[in-house]
């Protein structure tokens, strides 16, 4: 499954979307940055909520925020596929998965390339998704990162879907081919380009 980020685009963020959301890709991936947790901000929690209201692609929210939990009731109204969050972004993990869970939202937690895979041990029987960054998280368009791929086989018998988030284009795809990834998440790659359609496909077709 390819989700597209629409963090960074050649086309205004209304184009981008409409673009994305009449692809063949299967989820929007929306990256939500405070400027706190990393260091650029994008858009505000009603800049989401107007600009996606309208979006049908079922919606994969990333949440790199500090306390993500003063998100979850606004984003809930989205009816979002899942609700992805840091685990060193919030002293109130388990509140925040409980509280998306409660929305019938399913739980992601990202693993940043620095970070052991098994920081997610205490949590994996609560959660539903991890999300493997291959980029540190901040900015689009930034170069994948290998070894974060050796984490993948620690989640095969976790019950967990699993993806990967950052640097994806017809090059590092190859790389990915031997892994078993639910949701490859592709930014720059596609947004960057003419014809998103073209660019999924060519995503789709290594897979
Ligand atoms: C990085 C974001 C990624 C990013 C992906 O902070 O979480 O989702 O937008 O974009 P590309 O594919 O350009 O790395
Ligand atoms: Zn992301």
């Amino acid at each position: 499954m390819i989700s597209v980020s629409y963090l960074k685009s050649k086309y205004s963020k209304s184009e981008t979307l409409k673009k994305i959301d009449e692809s063949i890709c299967d989820f929007l991936h929306v990256d939500l940055m405070d400027g706190k947790y990393v260091a650029e901000r994008n858009f505000t929690i009603s800049d989401v909520i107007n600009d996606l209201k309208n979006v049908s692609k079922p919606l994969d929210i990333h949440l790199m925020v500090i306390n993500p939990y003063e998100y979850i009731d606004e984003l809930a109204k989205l009816k979002p596929d899942t609700i992805t969050i840091h685990l060193d972004s919030t002293e109130n993990v388990i509140d925040t998965i409980f509280l998306i869970k409660d929305y019938d939202i399913k739980v992601g937690i990202a693993i940043n390339p620095d970070d052991d895979i098994t920081i997610i041990d205490n949590y994996i029987n609560d959660i539903d998704y991890v999300l493997i960054m291959s980029v540190y998280p901040g900015r689009g368009g930034q170069e994948f990162i290998p070894r974060v791929l050796d984490k993948i086989p620690y989640l095969y018998d976790k019950n967990v879907l699993i993806g990967i988030d950052g640097g994806i284009n017809d090059k590092t795809i190859h790389l990915l081919k031997e892994y078993n990834i639910d949701r490859i998440i592709s930014g720059s790659f596609v947004c960057m380009s003419d014809n998103y359609n073209e660019k999924i496909l060519e995503l789709k077709k290594i897979l």
